[in-house]
């Protein structure tokens, strides 16, 4: 191993835990702690933790920083940004990092018609705004969204997400008006033909399949958009057949629903073009944006068809904090390094490497029941019988446990916890991707039971 990886005490160490512990006594139990380690400092794809132990993050802040933590280029734009003011208030005040950062949003997104872009504080922001101006451009209210789609916390984002535990159960009434139709999810096809979808056998794409789907869910001319993840992200990242993609693009022009692209963690290079709907020939009339947009920094946005986003009247958009300057000037240190550092090939080509390693312990280990993912969106599903394709979650936990022993942090998805995917910073070299690899090796051959666990 090449050592980046330097473990001074077992993890958590005991700076973590005291932290941990004033945590638990300050902060409510249902903001999550998936691992239980306090970090103190992160450069790149490493992590350093509360007692000096240096661990490799394959998770990145939840697919936030794919330019790396403390990419430079952002940290000075944000240091330069800080010496002129760091607040003013863009719907009382213009400036230009708000300004530039629309126009190159506007420039580098799918389709080369006029668009405009407004920016919100979160993922679950950008969604609200997209649903909220669509149903006034259309003058509809129904909105389709997808069974295993995640699109955040707040209340409307919360009707759009599938998965009840933990994010919807108790938390109900839910927005109205919003319908959910099955996935593309072929490795669990639920007309049980199961076919590969990437070599184009999605049993789902076809218009008689979609009709049917909208003949008992909802008139498909009172909806007003459909929102999309294209590759699953917290639903365990399933990518979307592109036969699929292409008959439902289809059938919402045909009724004028408005496709809203959630490229919230798909976005900014991961999936190894700068946009998935690249891979799709899709141009969304929306696109919302968050996550990776700022290398760290609260920041997401609005993209879209001039038309639709020019709709509502004055004062019906905006906020206090949306497009604050310093995520502005790190959004756009960060698109600068997307062109710069060829971040999006450069995700290929780790997620191909990471890919092969997979499909290698595929074939040893019947627990992988999938590989799958576009890019360096890469993920494994995890089943304890291949051919009833029963999802194990224990060993999925055993797995995370192991590598977090080891000094890897690895995160889950997936409506049934048994997921594991990878969100390494897209800046990551070969030989921390390597040295993350042989760390993951060494958790799953022990969960899987060829190895001794650590003590
Ligand atoms: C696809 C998708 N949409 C929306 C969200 C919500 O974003 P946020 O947590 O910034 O509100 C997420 C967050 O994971 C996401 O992955």
């Amino acid at each position: 191993m090449s050592g980046i990886i330097l473990l001074q005490t077992e993890i958590p160490g005991p700076n973590s835990r005291a932290l941990l512990t004033r945590r638990s006594r300050a902060v409510p139990r249902g903001v999550p702690a998936v691992t239980p380690i306090a970090v103190v400092h992160a450069d790149g794809a490493v992590l350093t933790d509360a007692d000096g132990n240096r661990l490799i993050d394959f998770g990145g802040g939840i697919g936030v920083v794919n330019t790396g933590h403390r990419h430079p280029g952002v940290v000075q734009a944000v240091r330069e940004q800080l010496d002129q003011f760091a607040h003013v208030c863009f719907p009382v005040s213009t400036y230009e990092p708000y300004v530039e950062l629309a126009e190159r949003l506007n420039r580098v997104t799918p389709g080369s018609h006029e668009k405009r872009t407004f920016f919100v504080n979160s993922g679950a922001e950008a969604v609200e705004n997209a649903v909220k101006v669509a149903r006034f451009f259309t003058g509809r209210q129904g909105v389709i969204c997808f069974e295993h789609g995640f699109h955040g916390r707040t209340n409307l984002a919360m009707a759009l997400t599938s998965k009840v535990m933990p994010y919807k159960k108790g938390f109900g009434p839910f927005a109205p008006e919003v319908y959910r139709i099955p996935f593309p999810y072929c490795y669990r096809c639920e007309a049980g033909q199961r076919g590969s979808g990437a070599a184009g056998q999605c049993c789902m794409a076809s218009r008689s399949r979609l009709e049917q789907t909208f003949a008992g869910t909802v008139d498909p001319d009172s909806v007003a958009a459909i929102i999309m993840e294209l590759e699953l992200g917290e639903g365990g990242f399933v990518p979307a057949p592109r036969e699929y993609l292409d008959e439902l693009a289809r059938f919402a022009r045909d009724h004028s629903i408005l496709f809203i692209a959630d490229e919230i963690q798909t976005g900014f290079g991961r999936t190894g073009k700068l946009f998935a709907s690249e891979h799709y020939g899709l141009v969304p009339d929306i696109i919302i944006t968050a996550k990776s947009l700022a290398g760290g920094l609260p920041l997401a946005a609005v993209t879209g068809r001039a038309d639709v986003l020019d709709a509502p009247h004055v004062g019906g958009l905006g906020g206090t904090y949306g497009g604050n300057p310093l995520a502005c000037a790190a959004a756009l240190a960060v698109l600068d390094a997307m062109e710069e550092e060829r971040i999006p090939a450069r995700a290929q080509r780790t997620g191909d490497r990471i890919k092969a390693r997979f499909r290698e312990w595929a074939d040893q280990y019947p627990c992988i029941g999938d590989v799958r993912g576009l890019g360096a969106m890469v993920a494994m599903e995890l089943v304890s019988d291949r051919q009833t394709r029963a999802p194990d979650k224990a060993v999925t936990v055993r797995i995370l446990a192991g590598a977090l022993a080891r000094g890897l942090v690895l995160l889950s998805a997936g409506t049934y916890g048994n997921v594991i995917r990878v969100l390494a910073p897209l800046t990551a070299d070969d030989s921390l991707i390597d040295e993350g690899l042989a760390v993951f090796g060494a958790a799953l051959e022990a969960a899987a039971g060829r190895a001794p666990a650590l003590a």
